[in-house]
């Protein structure tokens, strides 16, 4: 077994799980926040930065790094790990997601899916076979399972259909893998926002005996209290002695609410996507830096935050170097946002720890600006 879940103890206020998670590059103290690095990097940092914020476990992507370089040069290279010089544990999204956000340029049928390249139109071929193989040559930790994520909203027939199938694949998967003793593969519980196909899949996917399960199909676009509501029904139909992921979620209310219902595990491009245009987590909330009235604030964007952004730079240098398009505006609220959401997780761990989640929940919201 690559991979063992180990369950430190659950808050009595709650139920929410506190764990540590051993993986052939090291232990995850779980709940975790996985930082994406989609291109094989999480955009604008360095792995030494990565470390110095403590992230403990990164996701990459499958379908990107099929497209380019290809998963025959990465394990020529010697692995994912050695070609981005990431010595921690490594997760791979399967491309399922991606290659089923590509719209027009796709077609599904039973034997996989076929698309174009969203770079030069070249027509290519994944089955859950094929994800398999590439998943096996980049030599992350933790692979994910060959699914469909159907849209929201969508249709009863279409989500079952496309449920049955992630069942399916999920199967072909599992008999496709062979290098169980270094990777994980997880299986992907679909079902849409209708109560009775989660609970089909949740248990078509769990009767798979796999090391660990992921939710997707979430935070596709429907409301936060449905995304609740399926946590709500879902989580409690997972196994409990092994990590339970919930796919593409990373705003701080979710990580929270997730946290609460029972999720380990989480990714989501948001705060390296916001960085990006400018915006920033802060303990009061949401920063737009660009905005004028910082235009002659000298304090740093989060008062209550020590990483290296916010013990060194000001808002109005901040807004400054967003107004300029400069690099360094990427780095720095880059930095800062991940930071954010893992010092956010360790807060969390601590408040398990102290049967004291509901507390802290309340407490957060109420500081970060979200009703309660
Ligand atoms: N990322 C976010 N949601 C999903 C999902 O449903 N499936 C996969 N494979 N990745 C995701
Ligand atoms: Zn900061």
């Amino acid at each position: 077994m690559a991979i063992r879940y180990e369950l430190i103890k659950v808050c009595k206020q709650t139920g929410a799980r506190l764990g540590k998670l051993h993986t052939p590059h090291g232990v995850i103290d779980t709940p975790i926040f996985m930082p994406v690095g989609t291109q094989a990097t999480v955009k604008a940092m360095t792995p030494e930065e990565l470390k110095e914020i403590e992230a403990q476990i990164i996701l990459s992507n499958t379908y990107h790094l099929y497209i380019r370089p290809g998963h025959d040069i990465v394990k020529k290279a010697g692995g994912l790990h050695k070609f981005m010089n990431w010595d921690r544990p490594i997760l791979t999204d399967s491309g399922g997601y991606q290659v089923f956000s590509l719209g027009p340029l796709r077609k599904i049928k039973e034997e996989g899916v076929e698309f174009r390249s969203h770079l030069d139109g070249s027509k290519h071929f994944i089955s859950p076979e094929k994800a398999i193989e590439i998943e096996n040559a980049l030599g992350a930790d933790i692979i994910m399972a060959f699914d469909e994520c159907a849209p929201y909203p969508a249709d009863r027939e279409y989500v079952k259909n496309s449920l049955e199938r992630t069942t399916r694949w999920a199967k072909r998967c599992k008999e496709a893998h062979k290098n169980t003793d270094n990777q994980a593969l997880f299986g992907i519980i679909q079902g849409g926002m209708y109560k009775d196909l989660r609970e089909q899949s949740a248990r078509e996917i769990t009767a798979i005996d796999l090391p660990g399960y992921a939710i997707g199909g979430l935070s596709v676009g429907e409301p936060k209290p449905l995304m609740y509501e399926v946590l709500d029904y879902t989580v409690p139909l997972m196994p409990s002695d092994k990590p339970r992921y919930l796919m593409g979620v990373g705003s701080p209310d979710d990580l929270i609410e997730g946290v609460l219902r029972g999720i380990d595990m989480f990714d989501c491009v948001l705060p390296t996507r916001i960085a990006r245009n400018g915006t920033a987590f802060t303990s009061g909330g949401k920063v737009v830096v660009r905005n004028a009235i910082y235009q002659e604030d000298f304090t740093p964007l989060d008062p209550e935050c020590d990483c290296y952004t916010c013990r060194n730079y000001t808002k109005a240098y901040l807004r400054h170097l967003v107004k300029c398009n400069e690099i360094l505006a990427s780095r720095l609220l880059t930095y800062h946002n991940l930071y954010f959401l893992i010092n956010l997780m360790k807060n969390v761990r601590q408040a398990i720890m102290d049967d004291r989640l509901m507390d802290f929940r309340n407490e957060f919201f109420e500081k970060f600006g979200y009703e309660k």
